[in-house]
């Protein structure tokens, strides 16, 4: 069994829209992969059933495991018998808002493909992932990802220039379902002239997504040709900091700091924190517990980081991966 790294994701912006009849949320977000990850094998047996071996207690071996829900699917799909073995070797937090179990999952669907030598299609890829999971389907892209819908409908972005980042995942458990409550309950308790604002701030992204995705993202892929966009100061000198600048501009921050952060006082403490240290830009990503913060380089993120460890917080420094160091770690052909 060989095994292939499986890597994590933050959210570079968030934001929140309204919740649809199916309970889920429209969402407007754009994902970053980076260089962190877990590990996993998939082997394929004679035999039937779905077996998970994992050394970290935390994360479930039965049938809620995403592995095992995408390895139960994938099988089907294929119509192909035989018992799936697949090994997880952890390294990302469980449950941190980094999307590990999304990631781990389609690296299974990726090693299973390998293991009974078929290619299912991109189009069928995508579906199977976003059937497990609304944050599954931008693993099958990688790099710069814009999520729409509730997160599943994924495109590829020009790739950001490398990210220097500190990624830091308090122990605090943050329920991503509670955290959606909880946005329903502060947009309906605004008064009506502020939800009008959270309305338009939300339908300013809609427009530049649903309306014309290809008009933004010709705009987008423009705007990151030729650097310095109007508006942010030419000579700001650091060209690397002009397309994240952009986004922020745009409006994506994290909508879920304004939920999370009242509850988990400790969360927001971390991004002053990680401000404090130099970042030019920190925040949660997901629904946490995980933040991040953007360093101008490698040396100063990993010096916030060991200081930041010095202090007692769980902080490592990273950075990102593009779309092409992303398949090509995964020894797989990009899509
Ligand atoms: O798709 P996923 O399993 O990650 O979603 C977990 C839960 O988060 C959903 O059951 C839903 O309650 C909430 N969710 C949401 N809107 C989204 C994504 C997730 O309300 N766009």
């Amino acid at each position: 069994m060989t095994s292939i790294p499986s890597f994590a994701k933050i959210n570079l912006g968030l934001r929140i829209g309204a919740r649809r009849p199916d309970g889920f949320h429209e969402l407007r977000t754009v994902y970053q992969t980076l260089a962190l990850h877990d590990r996993i094998a998939v082997d394929v047996q004679p035999g039937s059933g779905i077996e998970i071996r994992c050394a970290d207690p935390r994360v479930p071996r039965d049938e809620t495991n995403t592995c095992y829900k995408i390895a139960d699917r994938v099988m089907k799909a294929a119509g192909i018998g035989g018992k799936v073995v697949i090994e997880i070797e952890k390294h990302l937090p469980v449950q941190g808002g980094m999307g590990a179990a999304s990631s781990n999952a389609v690296v299974t669907l990726l090693a299973l493909e390998r293991a009974l030598r078929i290619q299912l299609s991109q189009a069928e890829k995508l579906r199977i992932a976003a059937e497990v999971g609304s944050d599954l389907p931008l693993f099958l892209v990688g790099g710069t990802v814009l999520g729409l819908g509730r997160g599943e409908q994924v495109y590829a972005l020009p790739d950001l220039p490398a990210l220097h980042l500190v990624v830091v995942t308090p122990p605090v458990g943050v329920a991503t379902p509670k955290a959606f409550a909880r946005w329903d309950e502060l947009v309906s308790q605004e008064p009506a002239e502020e939800r009008q604002l959270t309305g338009l701030r939300f339908a300013r992204t809609i427009n530049r997504s649903s309306e014309s995705v290809l008009d933004w993202l010709a705009e987008y892929v423009q705007q990151a040709e030729i650097g310095p966009a109007a508006g942010v100061p030419a000579g700001g000198g650091d060209r690397a900091e002009t397309p994240l600048l952009d986004l922020v501009r745009t409006g994506i921050e994290n909508d879920f700091e304004r939920v999370v952060f009242p509850e988990y006082p400790e969360l927001r403490e971390v991004r002053e924190l990680l401000q404090r240290e130099g970042a030019k830009w920190a925040s949660l990503s997901g629904s946490g517990s995980t933040l991040y913060g953007v360093f101008a380089s490698a040396d100063e993120a990993s010096t916030a980081a060991e200081r930041m460890r010095a202090a007692g917080y769980a902080a490592v420094a990273t950075t990102s991966l593009t779309r092409r160091e992303y398949w090509s770690a995964m020894g797989t052909a990009p899509p």
